[in-house]
């Protein structure tokens, strides 16, 4: 693979970052995760906009402009003759030479690194076809999800715990309440009626879930902006997440029990269809 480092295309060997990099000392670093269906990049500039949030929050310089990251995005998805799959971009804090909880001085070069992820067929997940399964898991994370931090501890622990109950994937709960999926968003559907958590710092905005959101009001769906239940959920007619790794994907069973009819229902199935139509 060739892997972009701080403007050089290098054989993914050849990448090397210091061990003083603030990203892998203090996790201080965001990233964005971009997916390529065809080769055609699906919603940069959605990606480009809420990294650019993420840095401003954290108070990060911007190591480029946002046509130059275009750029390299089409380069890499060329070098490696990407059809389908993933981009991930990642940008941390530097290396300040030594290790200090205060940030460096505001001219040490941050790093940015960008890979590719081959997925060949992406879009016809055989997962789509048999929903997914979802366990509850309490939400542990910081308080400031609304920014993508490479901080994925918690989301790890979440997907070990999911595949220890046999599971896919958890929802992460909080004060009662559904937060989202460990690394998507998180939705249930009651009647006609979408419903999702509104938008905060206890959730990540999801660049997938604001276009299917659009696609859905553009298709007379109902949507409903706020916190479910996991009682909620498990009454629901159907539930599903969004990412930019799964688009839409059915979720069809919750803690061991069948959502609906247990098997992917229409609305999640017409919006995938929709998402995938519309985004391509
Ligand atoms: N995850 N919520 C969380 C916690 C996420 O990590 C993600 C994305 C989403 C969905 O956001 P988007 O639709 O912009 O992909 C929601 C990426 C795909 C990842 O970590 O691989």
């Amino acid at each position: 693979r060739t892997v972009y480092l701080n403007g050089d295309y290098l054989p993914e060997h050849e990448a090397k970052v210091s061990i003083f990099d603030r990203g892998f000392l203090m996790s201080d670093g965001i990233y964005e995760v971009t997916s390529v269906l065809d080769g055609k990049l699906i919603d940069f500039d959605g990606h480009a906009v809420r990294l650019q949030r993420s840095l401003d929050e954290l108070d990060m310089a911007h190591p480029s402009s946002k046509d130059d990251l275009l750029e390299v995005h089409r380069e890499l998805v060329r070098r490696n003759e990407i059809t389908d799959g993933m981009i991930y971009l990642q940008i941390t804090r530097g290396n300040p030479g030594d290790r200090d909880f205060a940030y460096p001085p505001a001219d040490t070069p941050p790093t940015l690194v960008l890979f590719t992820q081959a997925k060949p067929g992406m879009a016809d997940s055989p997962m789509a076809q048999t929903g997914m399964k979802v366990i509850s898991i309490a939400d542990q994370r910081w308080g400031r999800r609304d920014i993508k931090t490479v901080q994925l501890l918690y989301p790890s622990m979440g997907k070990m715990m999911a595949k220890a109950a046999g599971a896919d994937d958890a929802w992460m709960v909080e004060d009662g309440h559904v937060t989202e999926g460990t690394s998507n968003n998180a939705y249930i559907v009651k009647g006609n009626t979408i419903i999702t958590r509104h938008l905060g710092n206890e959730i990540l905005h999801g660049i997938t879930r604001a276009a299917v959101l659009r696609f859905a009001r553009e298709a007379q769906m109902k949507v409903e902006e706020r916190s479910f239940t996991i009682q909620e959920a498990l009454e629901a007619d159907e539930a599903f997440i969004t990412s930019a790794s799964t688009f839409v994907m059915p979720v069809v069973e919750l803690d061991g029990t069948a959502i609906g009819t247990g098997t992917p229902g229409p609305v999640a199935t017409r919006l995938r269809e929709i998402y995938l139509e519309e985004s391509r």
